[in-house]
Parts: C-alpha cells; structure tokens; sequence
C-alpha cells in the first residue's frame, strides 16, 4: 500500500504549472464516442481516472493513448460495443458520461451505477428522466441499467430540479446527434460545461449558452475529429494555494484560470491571503496568523465549490478564531474532519454544518484520505503540521492530482511517497 509521508513546517516558495482538468477530459472522453476520425487533447493530466476512462474507451473498441507527452489521441470509429463492464464502471463516477455518450451515437447502451468517491448517495435521477423525455426507454434493475431508443433520439425542453453538472453534461452528449431541438433551462454553470461544449462545437456541434442558466443543442446529423486543449483545473488550483496558506510563503500559479476562482480567491483572501491575478497567472501570499472566516457555505458555480470545502477547512483549522462550515451540495462530505481531529483539529461536524475552532497548532499522525478533495485537505494539513504525517488511501488522491508529491517538493515541502 503506498503512503504519502509529509515532514510539515516548510514554507512553499516557487512556481506551479497547474495541470489540465479532471472535470473537463473525463466529459469530453465520453464525448469522443460521438466524433467520427482523430481526436488530439492537449494538456491532459495523468490521472487514475483518465486512465478508468481511457479503459472504458478501449473496452467499447476505441483507441486512446498518450503520444508521449500531455496530448491524448483518440480515435472511436472503431466502436463495437456499447456494454459497459460493471467492473470498470464502479472505477469512478464519471463512466456515467458514457451513457449519454453511447445513447446519443448508437440509441442503445447497458451500463451499471457508476462508483465514484463516497461524498453523499449520488443518485442519477435526473440525467435518467431526461434520457425518457428524449424518447430513451430506461430499464433500472439490480443496479443495472439499460438504455435503448428504437429510432433516433429526440430533442426536448428539460428543466432540471436541480443544476447538476453531471447532467446537464450528459443530456448535451445525449442531444448532440439528436433530431431536433433540445432545450436544457436551470442548467448547471459550471466552467467545465463550457468547455464541453466548446469542444463539441469544435467537431460541429451547435451548443448556445453554456455557462448560463439555458442552454441550447440542435441536433446535427454528425461531428468529425478536431484539435482541443484541456483548460486548467480551477480545483488543483485552488489545493495548491490551500497548502501554500496552511504553510505561508508566496507562490506563482502558471497556466491557471483566475476568473474561475472568484469565489475561492475571496476566501482565501477573507483568511488573510494576498492575491494577485493576471489573465492566466496567480500570485498567492500567506501571511501568519490566518483569519477565521463567519460562514462559508458550498454553492453550485460561480458559488464556493464543494470541491475546495475540505483544503479550505484544513486552513480554517489553524486560523485564529470560529469557521462555520455549510455543505450545501453532498451530504456526506465532512468525513476528513475525523481524520483532521486526529492531527489536533477542533472540528464539530453534524449534518451539513461543521464547527471549526482554529488551534495554535495541528500535529503529525497516521490519517487515511476518506475521498479525493477530502485526501487534498489531509495533505495541505500535514504540510503545516508538526512533525511526521503519514496518508494512506492514496487511489483516491491519485484521481485528481498528478503526481501531486513531486509538484509539492518542487515548491520546497518535505513529501515523499513510498
Ligand atoms: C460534479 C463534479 C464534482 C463536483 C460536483 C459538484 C465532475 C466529474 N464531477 O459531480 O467534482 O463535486 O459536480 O460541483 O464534474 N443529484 C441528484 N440527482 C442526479 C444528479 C445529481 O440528486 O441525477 C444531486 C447529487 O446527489 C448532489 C447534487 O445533485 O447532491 C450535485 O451533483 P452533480 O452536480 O450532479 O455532481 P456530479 O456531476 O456528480
């Protein structure tokens, strides 16, 4: 089993190239199935998840593969299949883009619940009824799922109940190829779906207002290959200025979006950060003691994301006063805090409230990454900790973080794996 083991109390100095994002290459592999001749993504991260999605691809008859560096060339025009192995679908949760993939290309798909990080039930209510409005017939059964629509799919006004990503992306995959119009109103914001649909738009798809509230796809009768960049991860953005504000010091973030960091950058500010942006850079300052912060409550975009809850909070343990958390989008996502009491933190967490009462110092100690983001907070902890912390569970860090250790003592923190 491998470890990460953390010495804390090092200043991070330096620079970071932020890595391309997990929440963009994995919708846009799905969305490969539906483009017919070559594909190339330039910056994609080499993630345990990419490489989930990349077997997902080759098991359906596609090709995949790095050429070396961060570009993936990808090529679906060999599809033979549209099962999805349960096996390699409990591999992460994003092998449900697939669905809307597979239905959109071929009108038939048979998949099972997709796995994914344990942050709340997850349901895909949602994505599954409008698949039904597109005239997909749905089978559910022992957790199998099983979509078939006779003829072509057709486009249809759906108004979610709730703005998920994961759907709106999905009924984009689904309505792409489809006849006709497909209206998506209460649509998730979130930058990745732009980019989603930029990439689509690129192989000739016809997708209005991502990033707004209604988006609309009129279907075309098919999509080629083109050229794309992965944008950055606005997550593994905002872990590395996490750890850079548990730890103090100053560091540049390259290659980074800051317009998709409003809402983090304000917090990381409220702890008493300094931050400085241009088009594609951040430099982030950490001054000592932190501030505490009276509420910060997780929204859907361009609210605080979900996502940075756990490294923020690790933050908030060593700041000077009461941090009160909300967690308004997963109801299970506190499950760090257990592991950040064994490092000394002062957390009360119950539902979706968590207390955090900052203390002088956290402590090393043995802690396990209870998920991903929950993973990035134990390590932003540890490096500020005193004395030794060892983090098993590294599967889960290893989905979102590429070689996160090597990019972390490159800025002067004492990890290593072993
Ligand atoms: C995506 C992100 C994840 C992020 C989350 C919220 C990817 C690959 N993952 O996950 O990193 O934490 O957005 O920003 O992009 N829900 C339902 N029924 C559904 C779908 C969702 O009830 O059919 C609920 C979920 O249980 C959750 C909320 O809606 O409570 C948000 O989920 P959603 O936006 O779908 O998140 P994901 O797409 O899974």
């Amino acid at each position: 089993m491998q470890k990460l083991i953390i010495n804390g109390g090092n200043r991070l100095n330096g620079e970071i190239t932020v890595q391309g994002a997990k929440n963009a290459v994995l919708p846009i592999l799905a969305a490969s199935i539906l483009c017919k001749g070559d594909i190339m993504l330039h910056n994609c991260p080499r993630l345990s998840d990419l490489y989930s999605a990349m077997r997902i691809l080759s098991s359906l008859g596609c090709s995949a593969g790095f050429d070396g560096g961060s570009t993936l060339c990808v090529n679906t025009d060999g599809l033979s299949s549209c099962d999805i192995p349960d096996r390699l679908m409990r591999e992460m949760r994003s092998s449900i883009f697939f669905l809307g993939a597979l239905v959109g290309r071929t009108g038939d798909c048979r998949i099972s619940l997709p796995g994914g990080c344990d942050i709340g039930q997850r349901p895909i209510d949602i994505h599954i009824s409008a698949l039904r409005k597109m005239g997909v017939t749905v089978t559910e059964q022992h957790g199998e799922i099983e979509c078939r629509c006779e003829k072509k799919l057709k486009g249809a006004k759906i108004s979610l109940s709730f703005p998920s990503v994961g759907a709106t992306e999905n009924i984009i995959l689904a309505a792409v190829l489809a006849e006709g119009r497909t209206e998506i109103t209460n649509a998730a914001r979130e930058p990745e779906i732009i980019w989603l649909a930029d990439f689509l738009n690129l192989c000739g798809a016809d997708i209005k207002g991502a990033g707004g509230g209604t988006i609309t796809i009129n279907g075309k009768k098919e999509l080629h290959g083109c050229e794309f960049t992965i944008m950055p991860d606005r997550i593994a953005a905002a872990t590395y200025l996490a750890c850079t504000a548990c730890t103090g010091g100053e560091i540049i973030l390259k290659e980074c979006n800051p317009r998709h960091l409003d809402s983090v950058l304000s917090v990381f500010e409220q702890l008493g950060c300094n931050v400085g942006c241009t088009e594609n850079m951040i430099c982030f300052g950490a001054k000592y003691p932190l501030h505490s912060i009276d509420i910060i409550r997780t929204m859907v975009y361009p609210g605080f994301p979900t996502d940075c809850q756990a490294f923020v909070m690790s933050a908030a343990c060593i700041a000077q006063g009461t941090t009160v958390f909300v967690e308004n989008i997963f109801e299970n996502r506190y499950r760090h805090a257990e592991e950040l009491r064994r490092m000394g933190a002062n957390i009360r967490a119950e539902g979706k409230v968590a207390v955090v009462e900052g203390v002088k110092k956290l402590y090393g100690a043995k802690v396990s990454a209870p998920d991903l983001r929950g993973g990035a907070g134990l390590v932003a902890a540890a490096l500020c900790a005193e004395g030794t912390t060892e983090i098993s569970g590294l599967n889960y860090i290893d989905r979102g973080y590429e070689e996160i250790e090597n990019v972390l003592a490159s800025v002067g923190a004492d990890i290593k794996r072993i």
